[in-house]
């Protein structure tokens, strides 16, 4: 990034995340509501009861949880009204040069002030947005930026969060300069020896005056030491106007690398104006190489090669941490999603942080970013339906223009199950084929898809206003719609929808998806239970296989999120799902018998939990989606002292076709993988203490072996954490998993003693959290029971600040564990323009 330090010139990209002061009105954290005075956008207020607050911030994830609120939102007080105030000084020398600021995303409705003065704002919280300060800074002296949001309720069907829970940045610029957003780079043409690179740009010219200057692109091959491979000159000449758009220029580049999952090779822009010599303003634009292409009779292709979409919905919490954006955070669901063998992240129901797109590219991650959970017609009083007639444009505009020159993002999606694809009242197919076109005519490089649960949308006629064709939940409609529309790629939008919790099993084992449902509001994780609506992973899977030219699938999800803990979802929303009225009616009378005491506040139906500890299901995807990875797992726990001579039934999943299954020595017997079968089955064990262990063949060879034992008592506490050293910059997490352990150091499924942490050292333990749905322990504190045998802690270091960092964490009865984590040079990650 240019920084140039003669004050006058250059792009400065500051970091605006500290030194704010919040306050909270409305619906207040206690469940009391307090008025909002007037006049908090003045200059000189009263501070007193503001508390000073660095951002990213999520008001919301503070707790505590309350019963009365709504499950489907957390039951966390995310509603209500949140002001934000910063003073920062603006130095003399900056009079020449324009000042912006951009926010990232704020939930929601965001008002803001300088100096008193309304200089605009953004109602949909996931738009990133820029507004001009220029005309209002005092130069040389003291500036007060007042923020209000405003989180009406009934305005989610997820945890939406609240605050400035995104990054938030001063830029300064030189009068003339690279328009916001203002690159669009996109490769027309690419053979197996070189790549033709087109850049266009759009500059602006604040200077009032008629100016001399030159526009140059040079291109590098990123990495750790840059190499430049291309530079052009793009424009020289005297430009009078305020806007300038520079006819695009085509740069080929030679022995090229491609972008890809397994190799994500990247290249960076950097546009340089110059005037007198003098450099005045820098640009940076990552993009990579690489081609899509959807078909309808060969589905997704990569750079030319077949790749199925083994993809995964994200909703945008991270947890114990809320929706305060966090890179760290987001990088490490990114790994584990990897590590399930994920290629592919649907931003569920919005447009993410830049950040995860930033980390997709480099990570090596496809994308599909969506826009909208609803459009005009709303599934909560106060969702965007209220803000779509207004704004629907600019929000796609604000998504496509931030977006797409990110190499990861693969396709855009306009909505998710939106009600205008119903044949009834709303049916309005023109509104779906005039949000594509809106998307079209900003970036023709990308499909455009829509997320659609009615099944009738595939041949009503609203097929056909989208490029690609997203189902929700119709595995049994993939070979129908592929015989009636020949023309049109398929996917599965949303998939699965399969629900458990880590580390729980229900007797008798039924294989009724409405079955599962077990004690203290758990799901048991055999997975075989879902929704109505909804489905196992097998399926998925075998509907996949059955229809091997639809493009893949996006699971629901990946990770648990907060909110929406269907089946218990109190809230009547999730109702809209139901495609008949009579399930409707259904699990309208299932609610109404639990009677009003429902303390589930997030999710069943993620892959891992909601702090990334793995549930049995992570592995049925594995085994699927990295064949060539030796892995075996079995389900579930041996340790059922009170089920000696019962049935106890045992599944396996694996890469290999084939497994043989031991209890204590004795074979159970030798299983191969049928068509279309993705789990082997001993549904007939008795149960005994002891060893259990899967032996896994492949081609009639060994492939993997696993062993699952009966512990003994919980004795100790096992420390492990994701990484041993983290950077001294203020952001960088440890994520550090306690685990329950018996005398011999195996993990003890069934406990959950109380753990209470101790942090010494240059950092600080910022959230605790244990995967449970129902629990209602606030994730802001220093002690956690743990769920099924874990828990975690998240350590964050300080700014600047290095050393040696011990976690020690205490049980009763349990023998302590404790870790050292190394805190250590600071490293620069924070996002790039
Ligand atoms: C879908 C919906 C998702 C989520 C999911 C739960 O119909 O698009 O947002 O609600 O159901 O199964």
């Amino acid at each position: 990034m240019g920084c140039a330090n003669d004050g006058l010139t250059g792009r400065v990209i500051m970091d605006f995340n500290e030194d704010w002061f919040f306050v909270r009105y409305g619906a207040m954290p206690d469940g009391t509501t307090r008025g909002e005075p007037t006049g908090l956008e003045k200059i000189e207020i009263d501070l007193s009861g503001w508390r000073p607050i660095t951002l990213p911030h999520d008001w919301g994830i503070e707790g505590p949880f309350r019963a009365e609120l709504p499950n489907e939102t957390g039951k966390l007080p995310w509603v209500g009204i949140g002001w934000y105030r910063k003073i920062f000084e603006i130095s003399e020398t900056d009079r020449d040069r324009q000042i912006f600021i951009d926010f990232d995303g704020a939930m929601s409705h965001a008002k803001i002030w300088l100096n008193g003065e309304y200089i605009g704002g953004w109602p949909y919280g996931y738009s990133s947005f820029r507004l001009e300060l220029t005309k209002h800074i005092r130069f040389g002296e003291e500036n007060v930026l007042a923020v209000r949001l405003d989180n009406p309720p009934n305005s989610s069907r997820w945890y939406p969060g609240g605050g400035i829970y995104r990054n938030v940045r001063l830029v300064k610029t030189a009068p003339i300069h690279v328009a916001h957003r203002g690159t669009v780079v996109t490769i027309p043409e690419v053979s197996a020896k070189k790549a033709l690179v087109r850049v266009a740009t759009e500059l602006e010219n604040r200077s009032g005056r008629s100016v001399h200057f030159s526009v140059k692109h040079e291109i590098f091959e990123d990495g750790k030491t840059p190499v430049k491979v291309a530079e052009q000159i793009v424009f020289e000449g005297v430009v009078a106007s305020a806007k300038l758009s520079i006819p695009a220029c085509l740069i080929t580049l030679q022995n090229f690398k491609r972008w890809d999952v397994d190799s994500p090779n990247l290249y960076y822009v950097q546009t340089s104006i110059s005037q007198g010599g003098k450099d005045i303003d820098s640009y940076r634009t990552v993009f990579g190489i690489r081609t899509i292409e959807f078909f309808a009779d060969r589905g997704f292709l990569l750079n030319g090669r077949s790749l199925k979409l083994n993809g995964v919905c994200l909703h945008h919490d991270l947890g114990p941490l809320g929706t305060a954006v966090n890179k760290r955070a987001i990088e490490r669901q990114l790994e584990i999603m990897k590590e399930m063998g994920c290629n592919a992240i649907r931003t569920s129901h919005n447009p993410p942080a830049p950040e995860l797109l930033d980390l997709c590219d480099r990570m090596g991650l496809m994308v599909q970013v969506e826009a909208f959970d609803c459009w005009a017609v709303g599934k909560k009083v106060n969702d965007y339906s209220t803000l779509f007639a207004e704004w629907h444009e600019k929000d796609l505009v604000a998504m496509v223009h931030r977006d797409r020159n990110h190499p990861s993002v693969i396709m855009w999606s306009t909505g998710n199950e939106v009600q205008e694809m119903v044949s009834d009242d709303h049916y309005n197919p023109e509104r779906s084929q005039q949000l594509t076109d809106i998307i079209r005519r900003e970036d023709p490089t990308r499909p455009v898809s829509c997320g659609c649960n009615y099944p009738d949308a595939g041949f009503s006629g609203f097929q056909k206003t989208v490029d690609v064709f997203g189902y929700n939940y119709k595995p049994h409609l993939y070979e129908r719609f592929r015989k009636e529309n020949p023309e049109i790629p398929l996917y599965g939008s949303e998939t699965a929808s399969c629900i458990s919790s880590r580390g729980e099993y229900f007797f008798p084992v039924s294989d009724d998806p409405g079955k599962g449902i077990g004690g203290d509001f758990q799901v048991s994780s055999y997975d075989l239970y879902a929704p109505p609506w909804a489905t196992t992973p097998d399926i998925e899977f075998k509907a996949q296989d059955q229809a091997p030219d639809v493009c893949g699938e996006f699971l629901w999800t990946g990770f648990d999120y907060l909110g929406e803990p269907t089946p218990y979802n109190q809230d009547k929303t999730n109702l809209l799902n139901f495609s008949s009225m009579k399930e409707r009616e259904k699990m309208e009378q299932e609610l109404e018998h639990h009677g009003g005491d429902i303390p589930p506040r997030s999710s069943y139906f993620g892959a891992v939990d909601l702090c990334g500890f793995k549930k049995d299901r992570f592995y049925i995807y594995q085994a699927r989606w990295r064949p060539d990875l030796p892995m075996v797992h079995i389900l579930p726990h041996w340790n059922w002292p009170e089920r000696v001579g019962k049935v106890t039934p045992v599944h396996v999943y694996t890469s290999g076709d084939e497994v043989e299954l031991f209890l204590n020595g004795k074979s159970l017997g030798r299983k191969k993988k049928g068509s279309y079968e993705y789990r082997l089955r001993w549904d007939d064990v008795i149960y005994e203490p002891g060893e259990l262990q899967a032996v896994a063949y492949k081609d009639g060879k060994n492939w993997f072996e696993e062993t699952v034992r009966t512990t003994g008592p919980a004795a100790q506490l096992l420390l492990s954490a994701d990484r041993s050293e983290i950077y001294a910059d203020g952001n960088d997490l440890c994520f550090v998993t306690a685990s329950i352990i018996d005398r011999s150091g195996l993990p003890v499924p069934r406990s959950d003693n109380l753990i209470e942490f101790t942090i010494d050292g240059p950092a600080e333990l910022i959230a605790v959290g244990n995967g449970n749905p129902a629990s209602h322990e606030p994730f802001q504190a220093r002690k956690r029971k743990a769920f099924n045998g874990l828990c975690l802690a998240v350590i964050r270091s300080f700014a600047d600040q290095k050393g040696m960092v011990t976690l020690n964490a205490a049980s009763d009865r349990l023998e302590s564990g404790k870790i050292v984590i190394m805190v250590t040079e600071s490293n620069d990650r924070t996002a790039e323009e």
